[in-house]
């Protein structure tokens, strides 16, 4: 197991890190089935050192029927033998922090996979069993129970409730899980489930994990008090009540199950990371960002700030004062595994809705690709000069598109299927990366691709990219590396330019800084050393959708 004294000092590395998260599955295949696995990674672990990230977030390794691209675990503290073994994960760890890198693992602790051993030995008991009481299962109504408990739809549509065949084969009782039916939700008022996690916990930190990414973070205790319910249509925010009552998102008691786990965590040296996907109103992120709780929360605003300078500062300024205001540090965040990648939505004009646009753009994507590129590396930069942490999304450093090509037959994403009324699929941000361009797979693998690989691919392979001295890899190297010369106090100055909105600037203490050009002509830059700039200079001048960093 690994212990790395010279890693162990710094207690807040996560406050100012660049994270790049991998999602296994589809980074790099050593043995040629066509699905990417932790001897892949271990592999190209130069290649994420010469990136320069401080630090890898893995999405789930575990066990699972992949009905929701492992997010459906069935067991908490093994690998996947397609992805592995727990021996190559220690490998994994040691290769990391031997290279000055962490590991961030991701925990699913809303709902389990149904192959979960629990969930199989619920199936096998009787109602009202212990067995099933580790899970939400209830009595339909009607006459012999055929109507579901509630009308409460899955984030994946349609229906939150699946009914069981009890074990003498007659039709049985229903089962809540928020996303799709292979993922039922886990009873978090049962004390036999918090203990389980907090093992679970403790397992991966024993082994040498330095943080966790914690799925659906809001989502685990639910109020089903009196035989209550929930019924809801929609997961939206906007309906989510923002005090800590909701019935079903966001309930304060959450808090004492973080609290639990962030014993455990500070048990270590350093203590470890948390981070938490909360889909939450902006005042109840900071409880999940405590140093009481996780520590941190992811802060999705960007995703939707759109290509407008107001905008932008507007939310970074925000997520910057909730940050301060909790002693937490801000994280930023532009792609990951659930969203349309930013180089594409970027590449769209006007406000991005994700379902419209990718229902009406399966086959003949309307991209400004050159548009959304620019746009992409430009807001890249910027987010990497504010304070607070970057998370990275596995194929942006290479400037990857969505991947629109993917035929129904072949998509995985459950919601593709689940809700064919919003038809939209994660698939095609979740295609095997190209690292070489003259080649099958594109050095993926040598037996296949479990997603299949666009044509075009070839334009954003390593190789490719890795000779290019102008290509989007060397850049997202360049500005990481410069990032790391240049920390500094996690502060900044907004600079003001009154004769244009559409010029964002900011200064660090340092006399680091970022001017951005959301405008149409190109701008003059603050006095000094030009450190790096998105695109070429004109006459001087920073072009229009650019960064430029500039030592004052
Ligand atoms: C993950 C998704 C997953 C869902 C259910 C999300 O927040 O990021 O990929 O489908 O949780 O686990």
């Amino acid at each position: 197991m690994s212990e790395f004294t010279f890693l162990a000092g710094d207690a807040h590395w996560w406050r100012q890190a660049v994270i790049y998260q991998i999602y296994p599955r589809s980074f790099a295949d050593s043995n040629g089935d066509g699905i990417g696995d932790l001897k892949g990674i271990i592999s190209r672990v130069p290649y994420l050192k010469q990136l320069g990230v401080d630090a890898v977030w893995m999405s789930p390794f575990y066990p699972s029927a992949l009905a929701d691209g492992g997010y459906d675990v069935d067991d908490y503290r093994d690998i996947d033998p397609r992805i592995g073994t727990l021996a190559e994960f220690d490998e994994l760890i040691d290769a990391l922090h031997a290279n000055g890198m962490r590991l961030i693992a991701d925990i699913v602790p809303n709902h389990s996979g149904s192959g979960h051993k629990w969930f199989q030995e619920a199936l096998k008991a009787a109602p009202g069993s212990p067995e099933r009481d580790r899970y939400i299962f209830r009595d339909g109504k009607g006459e012999n129970g055929e109507i579901r408990p509630s009308e409460l739809a899955s984030h994946f549509g349609p229906t939150a409730w699946t009914r069981i065949t009890e074990p003498d084969g007659t039709p049985g009782q229903w089962y809540m899980h928020l996303f799709a039916s292979e993922q039922p939700d886990w009873n978090w008022d049962n004390e036999e489930v918090r203990a389980d996690f907090r093992k679970t916990v403790k397992f991966w930190c024993d082994r040498g994990v330095d943080g966790f990414r914690v799925d659906v973070a809001h989502a685990l205790v639910k109020d089903l008090s009196n035989g209550h319910l929930p019924e809801r249509q929609s997961y939206d925010v906007s309906v989510m009540k923002n005090d800590g009552t909701d019935d079903l998102f966001d309930r304060d008691e959450v808090h004492k199950i973080y609290a639990s786990w962030r014993e455990i965590f500070n048990e270590y040296n350093p203590p470890r990371m948390a981070v938490a996907e909360a889909w939450v109103h902006s005042n109840r992120l900071p409880a999940y960002a405590s140093e009481k709780g996780l520590g941190q929360s992811f802060s999705f605003d960007m995703l939707g700030a759109g290509w407008d300078a107001q905008r932008v500062h507007e939310l970074a300024a925000n997520a910057l004062q909730r940050a301060k205001d909790n002693g937490s540090s801000n994280t930023w965040v532009l792609s990951n595994h659930d969203i349309i990648r930013h180089a594409t939505r970027f590449g769209v004009d006007g406000q991005f809705d994700a379902g419209k646009w990718f229902k009406a753009n399966r086959f003949n994507p309307k991209v400004n690709v050159k548009q959304g590129l620019e746009r992409a590396t430009a807001m890249t930069a910027l987010l990497l000069a504010l304070p607070g942490s970057t998370y990275l999304y596995q194929g942006e450093e290479l400037g990857l598109q969505e991947a629109m090509e993917i035929p129904d037959e072949l998509m995985q994403d459950p919601q593709f299927f689940r809700n064919p009324d919003l038809g939209l699929s994660r698939d095609g941000c979740r295609v095997p990366l190209p690292w070489v361009a003259n080649h099958k797979w594109f050095g993926f693998g040598e037996g296949g691709s479990h997603l299949p690989q666009p044509e075009w691919y070839k334009n954003y392979a390593v190789d490719v990219e890795d000779a290019d001295p102008n290509s989007t890899l060397n850049l997202y190297r360049k500005a990481i590396g410069l990032r790391k010369g240049l920390e500094t106090a996690e502060e900044l100055t907004w600079i003001k330019h009154w004769f244009s909105k559409t010029i964002l600037h900011f200064k660090r203490p340092n006399g680091w800084h970022s001017i951005t050009n959301f405008g149409t002509k190109p701008v003059k830059l603050p006095k000094g050393r030009v450190l790096l700039s998105t695109l070429p200079l004109v006459g001087g001048k920073l072009p229009a959708n650019a960064t430029a960093w500039v030592q004052a």
